[in-house]
């Protein structure tokens, strides 16, 4: 029988040496004569496991990693295709613990099927959603969804629901879903890892919004830093056409939906819903003032749903399985699954994709494992570059959406990045006001001249010049961000730079420039 080898195709493993691996392991089946064939799979999402290469064996699929190419001749010379013992071997992959803690909803099939064949989607109970959506009303789908308690996994939360009810009930005759697969936000990778490990997925959740709304046309609208997930995107909708699946007539319903790839070139505030919509449309990528909501005039002033990959993409279990049986995971107002990225000085970087409710703690320390560095973790930026930075103290809050807010923070698009106790957080803080003023579409004031007075004043307080006064100043300048700001690109700013100056103010108290003279 032949033997199937996984040997992933996602980004993260290619820049680890996974296409290197392929080639070694191709040439060594080669030349003894194996019968054994490679699949190029999405990943796991273990990446100080990557390339992680698994066999297909009677006691299930065997892991190993991180393997180099130098390792393959001992994986072959120790039986790792029967699954035998090697310094490399981790087990059975779904033992492994950072696996098997998880509760995978939307990545069910991410990282164990070949993202571009359709049988294999269809045989881990892919299509099962878009099959019922078809028999279905567009209000009893919006329901369904509404009932599961999706929210919005881009950054702001929005019920999912709600906004394809407006857009259901909005006047026109054309209507369009809009994938934000911008993913801009620090530490973040969900979005790519779906569109390369599971692009169906996303076709299949982005049809279903059709059907509920009445769009007949979508756009995935990716950034050009994401090559390998634009190829595996644009084959996977080219496969699903020829399938019937999208076209005049979704799995032959006679009800159509068809959709296609744009890339743009790559600025945060694209990510920003009518920024993106802007760019779409051919126009410099600058935020428009609401309303109108983008649900009532979007793409070109037509309704628009424009949802995160991760929210379309968690539809078709919901339909599949059932409203109940979604909302059954997380706490409070944040139901369902929600797929952590653990980024930045961590000892187990990676996907960990879980209900609501793990404390942060239990993130960062128990799966995160600590440091790479092997130092305490001094502080923790949770929902990109404009999330706020927790420190230990806070590490019993829980992780979801109401929680967070509480105390000063967001979620956003679920992105931890961890820092060691070497980090300077006034030089953080710069940092974020720094990004601002570089990524700033320049539309508003408080946001196009105040990120670069902060950036200044921040310098003002490093070199000990008038400290009290320029921290006063500092946070002045945040409130009048976080209150003036047209988008959450300045509104959100003063997060990272408040929280790093309430909760490590000794980094902001350098000494004063006559005291350092002296
Ligand atoms: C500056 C800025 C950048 C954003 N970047 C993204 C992004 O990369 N991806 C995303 O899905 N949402 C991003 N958002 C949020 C979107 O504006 C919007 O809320 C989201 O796409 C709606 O989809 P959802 O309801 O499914 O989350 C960004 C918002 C702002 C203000
Ligand atoms: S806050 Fe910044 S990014 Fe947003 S509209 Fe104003 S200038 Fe543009």
């Amino acid at each position: 029988m032949t033997i199937t080898i996984f040997v992933p195709r996602d980004a993260a493993a290619l820049a680890l040496g996974a296409d290197r691996v392929a080639t070694a392991i191709a040439r060594e089946i080669e030349t003894r004569g194996i019968d054994a064939r490679i699949v190029r799979n999405g990943s796991r999402g273990m990446h100080w496991l990557e390339p992680l290469v698994e066999v297909r064996t009677e006691r299930g699929r065997i892991a190993y990693g991180p393997v180099k190419p130098s390792d393959v001749p001992s994986l072959f010379e120790a039986g790792f295709l029967q699954g035998a013992d090697h310094p490399l071997c981790r087990g059975r992959t779904k033992e492994i613990p950072f696996l098997a803690r998880q509760t995978r909803l939307t990545f069910a099939r991410c990282g164990v099927t070949d993202p571009l064949s359709l049988e294999d989607y269809r045989h881990y109970q892919g299509m099962k959603g878009l099959e019922k959506a078809v028999t279905m009303q567009p209000t009893d789908i919006i329901q369904q969804v509404t009932d599961s308690g999706l929210r919005g996994r881009g950054g702001a939360g929005f019920p999912t629901g709600i906004k394809w009810k407006t857009v259901l009930e909005a006047p026109g005759a054309q209507k369009y879903i809009v994938c934000n697969a911008d993913e801009g936000d620090s530490g973040t990778f969900a979005d790519r890892m779906i569109m390369e490990g599971d692009p169906f997925v996303l076709i299949e959740g982005m049809a279903i919004a059709g059907l509920a709304t009445g769009a007949t046309k979508g756009f995935i609208y990716t950034r050009s830093e994401y090559p390998h997930a634009i190829e595996t995107m644009i084959a996977a909708v080219e496969i699903a056409r020829k399938a019937g699946i999208l076209g005049p007539s979704v799995l032959g319903s006679g009800k159509a939906f068809d959709m296609e790839v744009r890339v743009g070139a790559g600025a945060y505030v694209c990510g920003e819903e009518t920024a993106l919509l802007n760019s779409l449309e051919g126009k410099r990528g600058i935020v428009r003032a609401k309303p109108p909501l983008p649900a009532l005039q979007g793409f070109l002033g037509r309704p628009t749903v424009v949802n995160n990959v991760i929210s379309l993409a968690s539809v078709p279990v919901i339909m599949d399985r059932g409203a109940e049986f979604y909302r059954d995971f997380g706490m409070g107002r944040s139901r369902g699954t929600i797929p952590i990225q653990i980024a930045g000085n961590t000892r187990h970087g990676g996907l960990f994709e879980t209900a609501f409710g793990l404390t942060l703690g239990e993130i960062v320390d128990d799966i995160g494992g600590g440091t790479a560095s092997g130092r305490p973790v001094r502080a923790v930026q949770v929902g990109g570059p404009l999330g706020a930075y927790f420190p230990r103290a806070l590490f019993d809050t829980p992780f979801d959406y109401e929680s967070f807010a509480a105390k000063d923070g967001l979620i956003g698009h679920a992105g931890i990045t961890v820092f060691d106790d070497t980090v300077d957080m006034l030089k953080q803080a710069r940092f974020a006001m720094e990004f601002c003023a570089v990524e700033s579409c320049g539309k508003c004031t408080p946001c196009r001249i105040g990120s670069t007075r902060g950036v200044e004043t921040a310098d003002k307080i490093a070199q000990g010049i008038e400290p009290q006064k320029n921290r006063e100043l500092l946070a002045d300048l945040c409130n009048t961000m976080k209150f003036g700001s047209l988008c959450a690109l300045g509104g959100f700013t003063p997060y990272p730079v408040l929280s790093a100056m309430t909760h490590f103010p000794e980094d902001f108290s350098p000494a004063p420039i006559a005291e350092a003279a002296e």
